[in-house]
Order: C-alpha cells, then structure tokens, then sequence
C-alpha cells in the first residue's frame, strides 16, 4: 500500500509518483498564501497535530508548529531530548500517551533510525504519523520541501516535471537522512541524481541506491540544474572522515569560484543549518543562485500538504472563494 493510503509519511520511498505530484500540487495551492496577510485556512479546525522532537531541531519544528496552525489544527509541542528512559519504553509510553490525548497526527524527530516505523507499526497508536527526521535514515518532508523549490525553478511543461533533471548532492552523504530521502524522491520523479562526497562520506552500500556517485565536485557541477550542499554532521562522526576543514572545504566547499562553473539557470540549495565557510561560503550562501532561504519557505507549504492529506480535512485547503466575494 502506498504512503498517503496507510495514513503515514515514513519514507519518501513509500511515495508513488502520483502521490508525490499530488503533495507537490497541493502545496503549489497553498504556498500562495505565504504571500497574503492573513495567512490561516480553516481545514484541519478541531485536529491535533502532536510536535514530539527528541532530537535538537529549529527549523523544522517550526516549519511543522507553522504548517499546523495555518491549517487550524491544535498543536501540542513535546521535547523529549536528553529522556534518560530506555528507547522502547520511551516511545510506547509516549504513544499512549498521545492516543490518550487523541493526537490525529504525530510528527516524530527522533535519533535512533526506525523510531518513526516502530511507532506507526507496533499498533500503539491510531494517530497519523510523519517522520521529520530519524537518525542517519530518512526526512521525506525536507526532501518534497526540496523536489518543490526545484519544480518552481526547473520545472518544465504544464505539471513542472524535474524529468531529466540534474541533480548533485554534495557532502557528508553519510551522516544525511537528507540525502538519502532526495535520492528516493528525486529518482521517482525522474531527476538523475549524483552523489559527490570523499570516499569516506559515502554510505556502505550506495551503489544499491541507483543514482551516481562521484569524488570530484568540479566535474560534476557544470553538468549540474542543482547543486545541493550538505553540512558535515560532526556531531555523528565518533571517528576523524577527513585530514582537516580546510582540506574539507577545499575539496569539496562550494566558494564563488565553483559556483562560476554552474550553469546559468543552476539554483544553490542548502536544508540547513549551513556552517559558512566549511560546506558553503558566505557570498554563496547570500549570492543570486541561492534559493536556501525560500526552501525554509516552500517546506511551510509542504509539510501543510502533507498534514491536510493526510488528515483528509473536511473543508477544501484553498477556498476558491475569498472572503470579498462573499456575499454580506
Ligand atoms: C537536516 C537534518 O536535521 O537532517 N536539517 C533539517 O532538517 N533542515 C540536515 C542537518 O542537520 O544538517
């Protein structure tokens, strides 16, 4: 059964690819709201969205709390890091405790890979659950958020398809759930992607994955329609990848140099946080090719997609009424 039919986000290798262009599309519709002044729909009014983060995150917290509320849901904000219970117990406790709640959806952030499974399988729970990040594993909404901002400025034809598009991923692959749920995505949707990282970064197995890899940054960005920064995950390496940051940022930084061997259509990208002057220069970062700014943006408008689908809220996402027309 496909992802949306089971009631849950886990993977965004569980996405059809008509089910990935439905969330794209409606998340077109509702990205047109980021620009109104009064920014709230009423579709998912009486629904509770429960945050549970037990893992640090800034921007996706927030993107979910955002998406939640302009949806009208009640959303309820658990951080659970440092909880010194044991990971089984933890969650199964946990999930009771938001079935008791009546939790409608669960968007679960947690450091152990599988713990967003465990919890929509194990049978704990009713609720809807999307996994905004497990361990090392996988982050479909960051990689739809990603797909999104690349349809908007690659896209071709009147469904925007990323079909044949060029797509490089750069960095600490290992370490990157990122990575790993664009590479599924992206090769649903069509677009050829490249994997380019030190012999080190790259996963054990990748060649399972069906998509390029590369050592050599400067070989593959002129072919590239996007290039993809990574931040090197210090915070998982119990061992030394690479001789030093410079000799990281050397290799395979992206500085204004590298960035005058992309095309001229070619877009910057970056999930965040970015650590300037290691995987990214300032001026890159801030340059005319960025759109890193816009994906915070565009993952509001997806992770809503996602919540309404979802949740199959009652009232349509976008009225096509405004409230003008309406008569008085
Ligand atoms: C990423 C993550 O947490 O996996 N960030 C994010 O969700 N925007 C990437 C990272 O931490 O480097």
């Amino acid at each position: 059964m496909s992802a949306l039919q089971k009631g849950h986000l886990l993977s965004a290798g569980d996405l059809t690819r008509d089910e990935a262009e439905l969330i794209l599309a409606t998340a077109e519709e509702l990205r047109s709201l980021a620009d109104r002044p009064i920014k709230k729909l009423p579709a998912l009014r009486g629904r509770t969205v429960v945050n549970l983060f037990f893992e640090d995150s800034t921007r996706t917290r927030m993107s979910f709390e955002a998406a939640a509320k302009r949806l009208s849901a009640d959303v309820i904000n658990f951080s659970a890091k440092g909880s010194s219970l044991s990971k089984g117990e933890s969650l199964k406790d946990t999930a009771l405790t938001l079935e008791a709640m009546g939790a409608d959806a669960v968007v679960v952030r947690h450091w152990a890979s599988g713990a967003p499974h465990n919890l929509a399988n194990a049978g704990w729970s009713r609720s809807s659950v999307i996994n905004a990040g497990d361990g090392t594993h996988e982050h479909p909404t960051q990689a739809l958020l990603d797909a999104f901002t690349m349809t908007r400025h690659l896209g071709t034809g009147p469904t925007k398809s990323i079909d044949g598009r060029r797509i490089a991923i750069v960095g600490d692959v290992l370490h990157s759930r990122v990575a790993r749920s664009n590479a599924l995505l992206l090769q649903t949707l069509g677009a050829e992607v490249t994997l380019v990282a030190p012999p080190t970064l790259l996963p054990f197995g990748v060649e399972t994955w069906g998509v390029q890899t590369s050592y050599d940054v400067d070989a593959v960005l002129p072919k590239a329609d996007a290039v993809m920064m990574l931040r090197v995950q210090r915070e998982r390496m119990n061992a030394s990848y690479f001789p030093s940051v410079r000799e990281y940022s050397r290799r395979y930084g992206l500085d204004a140099r590298r960035m005058a061997t992309l095309q001229d259509h070619a877009i910057v990208m970056h999930p965040g946080p970015m650590i300037r002057g290691m995987e990214i220069t300032a001026d890159v970062a801030d340059s005319q090719k960025s759109v890193i700014v816009e994906q915070v943006t565009n993952g509001v408008a997806v992770r809503m997609a996602v919540l309404y689908l979802l949740l199959g809220g009652s009232e349509p996402a976008v009225s096509t009424h405004s409230s003008e027309e309406s008569p008085a």
